[in-house]
């Protein structure tokens, strides 16, 4: 039976296949407001502005690809049952060829009808436009959870940190709940690893490797691998 390793990433593994993070300096919270974009409030009240930010952020995914760090974290699977929880909306780590990846905040290649959450269909690359309809005749929308709406998949996440035997965090500031307060359900004594060029506050015993997730990752893919 391989042992279980999870994997916390967020904007900071992209950072170096060219999408902008969200809140270091130029990030995407210096171009935008959150509440004119990133929540459902702003779609109601401005459904064609939010479409196009994520028409742009769409078209932005087909033109990058993975980077060393999602590449590194594919060689995990090798010798472990290697999960991924992003909070990315990207597909990089699929693109790159992990197998199992959790995405907390929705993904920019699928869109769902306005009325009914369960009714998702891909869309690849293709842009979503006030007018077109899911299959129920609603308007379509991306399959993204703005701020405020629930996370469905915390509950499965938390339980895969629950069962970890090792925990990796990668390019995340941790200001996001709830996808923040994953790293409580890890229990103790797991080791804890942690991948940012900057300091970032882990309240538990954690091995720092203050570098971009390009050389970062691979340090501590060598370090489990050698296990
Ligand atoms: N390699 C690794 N980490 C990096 C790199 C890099 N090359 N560049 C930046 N980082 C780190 C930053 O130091 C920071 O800690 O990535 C982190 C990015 O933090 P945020 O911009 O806050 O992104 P994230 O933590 O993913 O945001 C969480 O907030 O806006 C919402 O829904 C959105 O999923 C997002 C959530």
């Amino acid at each position: 039976m391989k042992k279980k390793v999870v994997i916390l990433t967020g904007a900071g593994i992209s950072a170096e296949s060219g999408i902008s993070t969200f809140r270091d300096s130029d990030g995407l919270w210096e171009q935008y407001r959150v509440e004119d974009v990133a929540t459902y409030d702003a779609y109601l009240r401005n459904p064609e502005l939010v479409l196009n930010f994520y028409n742009e952020r769409r078209r932005q995914l087909f033109a990058v690809k993975p980077n060393e760090g999602h590449r590194q974290l594919v060689r995990l699977e090798e010798k472990y049952d290697v999960h991924i929880i992003t909070q990315n909306i990207d597909n990089l780590h699929e693109q790159a060829g992990s197998t199992h990846v959790l995405h907390l905040h929705g993904e920019l290649t699928k869109a769902r009808s306005d009325k009914d959450d369960s009714l998702i269909v891909e869309i690849g690359d293709r842009d979503i436009c006030l007018g077109d309809k899911a299959p129920d005749g609603a308007q379509l929308r991306p399959h993204i959870v703005w701020f405020g709406e629930a996370v469905p998949n915390i509950e499965p996440a938390a339980a895969l940190c629950e069962e970890a035997d090792y925990f990796v965090v990668i390019g995340t500031s941790m200001n996001v709940y709830p996808a923040a307060g994953l790293i409580h359900y890890v229990p103790k004594g797991v080791p804890c690893y942690l991948v940012d060029p900057k300091a970032v506050p882990i309240s538990r015993p954690i091995t720092i490797v203050q570098e971009k997730a390009g050389t970062g990752v691979k340090k501590v893919v060598d370090e489990l691998l050698a296990q």
